[in-house]
């Protein structure tokens, strides 16, 4: 898809199609006041005739709209102007997209972007008109054996913004946008792909296909460079496999070598099957999206390197499959992390925590300014916050609060649980350091106060992505979270520091 960005009467543009918003109830908005009137109050007749109430996500097409120069008006619902917000902003551009993908007009101009949101700028909504058109559009049809193309699907959409002075904010923020897209959707692609396809192996020559187009550092280490290294714990979870484990690395220097990286670690678990302490047969298919995190790390990777972003940014990402097999690790064995810390695995099915300690103390040998892993860890993450935000958590309150202000301008948001000591109390174990389960009260935060103790040694945040990585039922597939707030928390850490 092209975007591009313009200033100036709605009715003069010459489009295919031009987009504005209704209010409800038969309210029109600005752009569509100016069509209006250029079309002589066509458009408020259709109104008056009870064919548009402007509920949220509806849509009239209109064709033949007389005096206007485009060759058809593509009427969207905003709902209530007094409730217009975020959220219904979202649902009008993805409306708007769905429906014109299913027209014959290839490109069109959006007026939408024009609309006030209290609190939200041109630059906002633009990137965020990008963001959801490319969300509305993104298709996962590789698997099967035709695929329906559309038609005449939608190319290219003009944006307008409300002066000429906005014109180059406007196109910043198509760039910012459109990055972060494509991390979104290369993200979906990888969560989408089935664990016989998407193998550790798999995800190791996506990171070095990466790292030919964009230029990325990368290493992959095997079994035996895991086993020099001492990561005890992670080969104990990929024991019961056929598959290879690996560790990838990953590394953007947008800035001097000598600068402190932010680095990413991305839970990558291409199959959890539970191990010896097995899932339910129920939705298990859906344990092929927990490697969602490593996914996550991929695409901000790309979307840092596509933005150019003048900062180092490292991606760890350890990964395999959780199997049962007569190999396999059984619940009680005592495994020693690469930290040297001893963990009694009581439960094979909590195995994400045990490939991220060893990747998180692999992680210091960067030198980090930041590490922040990524991670669908917990099934009480989803009964806590359900599947709207991510649980963050951190050892630093500031950079819990910047994640939470990056999520919440990129409607990624995240939601901050404690790490308290009080919690570290359930880890204990008779056999050994720590036991790798705490218990059903608060498992996600004694899931994240395991992992604290492998992050001592710097900043460090930990976003459980449980609930948001993947949509169930009719929909279900992978969303992308949380690389749309990864990528605005490093475009705004790049900006401040090129500000210093
Ligand atoms: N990958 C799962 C977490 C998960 C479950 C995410 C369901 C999304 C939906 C993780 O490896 C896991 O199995 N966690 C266990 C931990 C428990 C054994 C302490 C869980 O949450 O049940
Ligand atoms: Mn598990
Ligand atoms: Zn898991």
């Amino acid at each position: 898809m092209e975007f591009s960005i313009k200033s100036g009467n709605p009715e003069k543009q010459r489009s295919a199609c031009v987009v504005v918003g209704i209010y409800e109830p038969r309210k029109l908005s600005s752009a569509a006041i100016a069509i209006d009137r250029g079309a002589k109050g066509y458009l408020g007749e259709i109104l008056r005739r009870g064919d548009m109430e402007g509920k949220t996500g509806s849509t009239l097409l209109l064709h033949g709209v007389p005096h206007v120069a485009c060759d058809r008006v593509l009427l969207v619902g905003l709902g209530k102007e007094r409730e217009f917000r975020e959220k219904e902003y979202g649902d009008a551009v993805r409306a708007a997209i769905r429906t014109l993908n299913e027209t014959g007009a290839m490109e069109a101009v959006v007026c939408l972007t024009e609309l006030p949101i209290k609190k939200r700028t041109t630059s906002w909504k633009v990137s965020q008109a990008v963001t959801a058109t490319m969300e509305a559009v993104y298709r996962f049809d590789r698997l099967k054996s035709k695929q329906d193309g559309l038609r005449r699907p939608l190319r290219k959409l003009t944006l307008s913004v409300p002066t000429r002075a906005d014109l180059s904010t406007g196109e910043e923020a198509v760039r910012q946008g459109l990055a972060t897209a494509q991390g979104v959707s290369l993200s979906r692609d990888l969560g989408n792909l089935p664990s016989n396809i998407c193998t550790p192996s798999y995800l190791a020559e996506q990171a070095l296909g990466m790292a030919k187009t964009y230029g990325f550092k990368t290493e992959v280490l095997g079994h035996k460079d895991m086993e020099r290294l001492k990561m005890g714990a992670l080969l104990a979870v990929s024991r019961g496999s056929r598959e290879p484990a690996r560790l990838i690395t990953l590394e953007h220097h947008g800035a001097d070598r000598k600068t402190p990286p932010i680095v990413l670690v991305g839970k990558g678990i291409t199959f959890d099957t539970g191990g010896i302490s097995l899932k339910p047969a129920a939705e298990m298919d859906e344990m092929k999206f927990d490697m969602c995190g490593a996914a996550a790390v991929l695409g901000t990777l790309k979307a840092a390197a596509q933005l150019q972003l003048p900062m180092n940014v490292v991606g760890v990402i350890p990964t395999c499959e959780n199997m049962p097999g007569g190999n396999a690790t059984k619940p009680g064995d005592v495994v020693t992390s690469m930290s040297g810390q001893t963990i009694e695995v009581l439960n094979t099915d909590a195995e994400g925590r045990l490939i991220l300690c060893d990747a998180l103390t692999y992680a210091e040998r960067f030198n980090p300014e930041i590490v922040i892993d990524i991670a669908t860890l917990t099934g009480a993450c989803v009964i806590a916050l359900g599947h709207v935000a991510s649980g963050l958590f951190s050892n630093d309150d500031a950079l819990a609060r910047e994640l939470l202000a990056a999520g919440d301008y990129a409607v990624d948001r995240a939601w901050q649980l404690p790490l308290w000591e009080d919690y570290q109390e359930q880890l204990k174990s008779n056999f050994a350091d720590m036991a790798n389960i705490g218990g059903r009260p608060a498992g996600s935060v004694t899931a994240a106060c395991f992992l604290s103790r492998f992050a001592r040694k710097y900043r460090w945040a930990h976003i459980d992505i449980a609930g948001v990585a993947w949509k169930s039922g009719k929909e279900k597939g992978a969303t992308g979270r949380p690389v749309p707030m990864l990528t605005r928390f490093l475009i705004q850490r790049s900006a401040a520091r090129s500000q210093r």
